[in-house]
This record gives C-alpha cells, sequence and structure tokens, in this order.
C-alpha cells in the first residue's frame, strides 16, 4: 500500500525488528524483540518504509475475542513525525479490526491523544504507569510461584477478568526466560517479565485491593532492579501502597475506544494491566 511521500507499507518481518526496537528505544519505551514476535504472532503487524528503504514506523493490530481489539506499538521516528504517518497507520489497523467485527481499542500515551482523537476515539479509564527499584525481601508465607499445573486457571481467571482468552499472551510471558509468576488462594496472580528498562509487572488480578497489595509486594520482594508496572487510577488504596513505597508516576495513559468501550473492570478485579499495548 502506497502513502505520502514513497513510503510504503509491509507486514513486520523477522528483519525488521531490529529497526522496530530502535523505533522503541527512541520512545524510552519498555517492550522486548519476545514482544514483538508474540504481537505479530497473534495478530498483525506493520511497518513503514521511507523512500530510502529505511523503517520509519510501526503499528500492530490484536483481535482479541468477544468482539473487541488492541491497537498498538504506533511509532514514528522522530525525524518522520508531523507527516500524517500515524494517522496513516491508525487508520490502517482500525480497518483490519473493523473487517474483523472487532471495537478497536488502545491505552493512549499524552502524545497519542490528539491522534486518536482527531479519528474519533473517546476515552475511558485512565491509567498510570508507575516506576522504583525493587530490593528483595521477604515473601509473605501464603503466596507461591506459579508452576506450569497453574497456568490453567491463571488463563481462565484473566479472561473472565478481561473479556477475552488470552492464554497464549500469559504462557508466552510465563515461558520466557527471567519471568516469574505468583499465585495467591487460586484466585489472584500476578506475572514479572523483563523488560527492555526495567522489569514490567502485569496482568495482576486479585479479588481485592488488600489482596493485590499483597501480591505486588511479593512480585516486588522477587525482583532486585528497576520496575515498572501500569496500575488503573481507580484503585486507590493500591496507588496509595506504592506511593508509600516511594514509587513514582512516571507517565499517564488513557484506554480509549471507537465504539461502545467494553467493561475492563471485571468487578474490581483487575489491578495491573499486562501493559498499553497488550491491554
Ligand atoms: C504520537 C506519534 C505516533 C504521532 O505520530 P505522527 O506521525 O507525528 O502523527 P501525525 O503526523 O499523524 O499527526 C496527526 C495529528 O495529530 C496531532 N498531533 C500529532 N502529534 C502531536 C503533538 N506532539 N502535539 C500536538 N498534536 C499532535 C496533530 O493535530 C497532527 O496533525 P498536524 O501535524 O497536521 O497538526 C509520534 O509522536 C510518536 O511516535 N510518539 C512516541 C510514541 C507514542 O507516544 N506513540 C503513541 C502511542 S499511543
Amino acid at each position: 500500500m502506497a502513502i505520502t511521500e514513497g513510503h510504503t507499507q509491509t507486514r513486520l518481518a523477522e528483519t525488521d525488528i531490529d529497526a522496530v526496537m530502535a523505533l522503541v528505544a527512541e520512545a524510552g519505551w519498555n517492550q522486548v524483540a519476545e514482544d514483538w514476535r508474540l504481537m505479530a504472532g497473534i495478530g498483525d503487524a506493520v511497518v513503514l518504509r521511507d523512500a530510502g528503504g529505511a523503517v520509519c514506523a510501526s503499528a500492530l493490530a490484536l483481535p482479541y475475542a468477544a468482539g473487541f481489539g488492541w491497537i498498538s506499538m504506533v511509532l514514528v521516528a522522530k525525524a518522520s513525525r508531523r507527516r500524517g504517518l500515524a494517522t496513516h497507520l491508525l487508520a490502517d489497523r482500525v480497518a483490519w479490526l473493523k473487517a474483523r467485527g472487532a471495537v478497536p481499542i488502545l491505552d493512549a500515551t499524552e502524545l497519542g491523544v490528539p491522534v486518536y482523537e482527531q479519528a474519533g476515539f473517546t476515552g475511558g479509564a485512565r491509567l498510570s504507569r508507575w516506576q522504583g527499584v525493587a530490593r528483595p525481601g521477604k515473601v509473605r508465607g501464603d503466596l507461591r510461584v506459579a508452576g506450569p499445573s497453574d497456568r490453567a486457571w491463571i488463563g481462565a481467571l484473566d479472561a473472565e477478568v478481561f473479556g477475552a482468552d488470552r492464554s497464549r499472551l500469559i504462557d508466552d510471558f510465563l515461558s520466557r526466560p527471567g519471568s516469574t509468576g505468583l499465585a495467591l488462594d487460586d484466585s489472584g496472580f500476578v506475572i514479572a517479565r523483563r523488560g527492555r528498562r526495567a522489569t514490567q509487572l502485569g496482568p495482576l488480578v486479585a479479588a481485592s485491593e488488600p489482596q493485590a497489595i499483597a501480591l505486588l509486594d511479593a512480585a516486588l520482594a522477587s525482583l532486585d532492579g528497576p520496575v515498572f508496572f501500569d496500575l488503573f487510577d481507580a484503585r486507590g488504596a493500591l496507588e496509595a501502597h506504592v506511593r508509600a513505597l516511594g514509587y513514582e508516576r512516571q507517565r499517564g495513559f488513557l484506554r480509549m475506544s471507537l465504539g461502545e468501550m467494553p467493561d475492563f473492570d471485571g468487578n474490581g478485579r483487575a489491578m495491573l494491566i499486562a501493559g498499553p499495548e497488550y491491554g
């Protein structure tokens, strides 16, 4: 598909991973190459090349079940911004999802909000990315490390709370070197995975905020180094807890939809999202 100024669009290939990771690094984001492979495998990822053939922009669509899908990794190299590339990619990804009967959803950065508003997206829940440095500590006795036999219920609980089955994503996260899953009473879990800049926590699902605090504390006590996690602003007790631990708010995200926003609250059980690129 040809677009302005000699740009061409192709599907993301394995040979493009270094180039899209350079876009991630320029934006200061936390994804790693495994995230691109996973998302391109579940959904459809595209890149734009400039007239010289260099990758200068990316975007992808993740078709989740139950009538909605995510648009993510909308990245434009600094030198190529304000020429309509993000607007083009957004329209392209919206069309891809709509052709599959999916309402497009995304978690917009502050830079992304104006682009999505112009395309008709409207805002829902607000989230914040929190950052800090975890230090090893004592883990509460009733928490356990999730093993292979826990994956089925973790996938089922995540699906119940998120509204779509993401077992493939959960399995992929838990299978990566350096990942940990922690479980509490078969009713709550948290996953930690390695990121480019920091360990990323999430999803975290729990029956209550006190249970979420126990899971978060355990995850932090099992780590050593920088940590990021994306928390719904509505979870006031959890937010007060992370603030008291010395974690800082790095940036905000606005969950936006083009059509009716599904319920992502999970009866109060959705605490940390998997990441703005995954929902
Ligand atoms: C956000 C981003 C993708 C926009 O890419 P882009 O190709 O420059 O966007 P477009 O040229 O399509 O912009 C479309 C319109 O959105 C608005 N817009 C885009 N960037 C803006 C900015 N920084 N400030 C204010 N308005 C902006 C403008 O109205 C613009 O139209 P105009 O240039 O004719 O005024 C790019 O800045 C980027 O990669 N940022 C870092 C990663 C990121 O935050 N991605 C969004 C993830 S949700």
